[in-house]
């Protein structure tokens, strides 16, 4: 045997080929499969340094990616692609993290805290201008929205940019129908029970748009009228007591989407949503309610024997006292919450008694955790 020939047995030592894939050894011992189309398109060349976007095209190839040759060279895996005039190096400790489809981490996936009336005195607070200059303060106010689903952020400016500025923090303002901001105060021609001074009941907004907004902001302008409290629910907790108490009803809310709508003289606004919503495990993500947009449930009639039901069930705990926080929102105050997850509402007041004026925003939630990922995690590209 010449030294070509040996050097070419060690490089191929350990790593064996099979019509689709190659198995090879990865540093904790194990032997590992890896899939040849994952192989050729995740190649570290296929993306772009600039961009960081993948620039190479496997619909491209013209056969099935193909290794010639494969090995282990220090902590790295080499292939030589038949076909193709191409060499790919791969670290091991790349590999390593995909060996078995366990899904990336994400720093934003934080477990939700259930909380209950008492959460006033506790829940997270921030201030406006600290947060427009202070990165490290915005992480915090996202890990509360994440974990607790709501906080209050004082010391806002008494003007429309200072609710503006402090959305864009964490995402892009979100219109809905309603156009990119709302002003809930009483209206001669009201549209919507929020302008008027009755009491809202405990509901999530807009749940007739195909995907509510996520992230809901309302800043307190003035508040001197007499009543008018508010109210706040948080519907993770509500909806994990429900499943212990209802499984039953827990399973009819979690499992049978109802219509919601919003129709006036300009829009006709109607989706399909399940009350309980259910993340990908099968935990309590969330709920969608409202009283005011549930159009006539267009369901068979047996089904709602069991359905209406369980609806009334949930829809009277989501009342309880032991669930409900009530508070007075202050003038340079801005609620922000989750509003996929937490229920609001308030009390009826009396509109001749002051003045009572929030004006209100949407964000999403898919940017407030790419805004709080990209401000605590390294991603794949950053160096
Ligand atoms: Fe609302």
């Amino acid at each position: 045997m010449n030294i070509v020939e040996t050097s070419v047995a060690a490089r191929i030592y350990n790593v064996s080929m099979t019509p689709n894939g190659l198995t090879l050894p990865l540093p904790d011992g194990s032997k590992t499969y890896f899939n040849n189309h994952w192989l050729r398109d995740n190649c570290p060349s296929s993306f772009d340094a600039t961009t960081r976007e993948r620039s190479f095209d496997i619909f491209h190839l013209p056969k099935p990616p193909e290794p010639a040759m494969a090995w282990i060279e220090g902590d790295s895996l080499v292939i030589d692609w038949a076909g193709e005039d191409h060499r790919s190096t791969y670290p091991l400790s790349l590999l390593a993290q995909y060996k078995d489809g366990t899904p990336r981490p994400d720093p934003a996936a934080k477990p939700r805290r259930a909380w209950y009336s008492d959460h006033y005195k506790d829940m997270a607070r921030f201030s406006q201008p600290n947060l427009m200059r202070n990165d490290a303060e915005v992480v915090q106010w996202i890990e509360a929205l994440l974990v607790d689903g709501v906080a209050i952020v004082g010391d806002m400016p008494d003007c429309d940019a200072g609710l503006t500025e402090l959305a864009e923090r964490i995402g892009q303002i979100r219109p809905t129908f309603f156009g990119s901001y709302f002003d809930v105060k009483t209206h001669i021609n009201p549209t919507n029970t929020a302008y008027t001074a009755a009491a809202l009941e405990l509901h999530t907004d807009t749940p007739a748009e195909d995907h509510a907004p996520g992230i809901q902001f309302l800043h307190c302008r003035a508040n001197s009228v007499e009543g008018g409290r508010n109210l706040f629910g948080d519907g993770v907790a509500v909806a994990n007591d429900f499943r212990t108490r209802d499984p039953e009803g827990f399973k009819l809310l979690s499992e049978v989407a109802v219509p919601f709508y919003c129709e006036h003289d300009s829009y006709d606004m109607r989706s399909r949503q399940r009350v309980i919503e259910l993340d990908a495990d099968g935990a309590v993500e969330g709920v969608t309610i409202s009283q005011h947009m549930l159009d006539l449930i267009d369901l068979p009639q047996a089904l709602l024997d069991d359905y209406y039901p369980a609806f009334c069930r949930f829809g009277r705990m989501l009342q309880e006292e032991r669930y409900v926080m009530r508070f007075t929102l202050n003038a340079g105050e801005c609620i922000v919450f989750d509003n996929h997850r937490i229920v609001h509402g308030r009390a009826a007041y009396t509109a001749s008694s002051g003045d009572r004026y929030l004006r209100g925003c949407y964000t999403d939630r898919a940017e407030m955790r790419s805004t709080y990922r990209a401000l605590v995690s390294e991603g794949r590209f950053k160096a």
